[in-house]
């Protein structure tokens, strides 16, 4: 089964305008574990995990390309922010998926969510 929206637990990450369009940051949020890389798509939002699932090269700081691609610089692995499929393989043939979380964006703060409720 899978949870519904209003089952998601949105945590604040950033200030909608922290981010030029094409930007990404890699942010801690607050009572969890793990850090999150958000990423401003020419106004939409995306969040996925802060380390690429190939060899954990950090993420955060890389520009998007053509709006929602994002390319690992260690060995080429390109992601689509939007979905987490990668759409191109590494340089060694990996094709894994990246780890994405849902955002949204509430009186000017972008949040994320990173669990449900249990
Ligand atoms: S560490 Fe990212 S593609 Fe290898």
């Amino acid at each position: 089964m899978q949870a519904g929206e209003d089952e998601l637990v949105y945590i604040d990450a950033v200030p909608a305008d922290f981010l030029e369009p094409g930007e990404s940051a890699t942010v801690s949020v607050e009572g969890w574990p793990v850090t999150v890389t958000v990423a401003n798509a020419d106004g939409d939002w995306y969040a996925y995990e802060s380390a690429c699932p190939h060899q954990a090269t950090p993420l955060g700081g890389l520009r998007l390309t053509r709006k929602t691609l994002l390319q690992c610089p260690e060995h080429g692995s390109m992601f689509d922010v939007a979905t987490g499929r990668c759409v191109l393989a590494s340089n060694d043939g990996w094709s894994g998926t990246l780890r994405t979380y849902p955002t949204r964006v509430v009186d000017g703060v972008v949040q994320v969510s990173l669990a449900y409720h249990s």
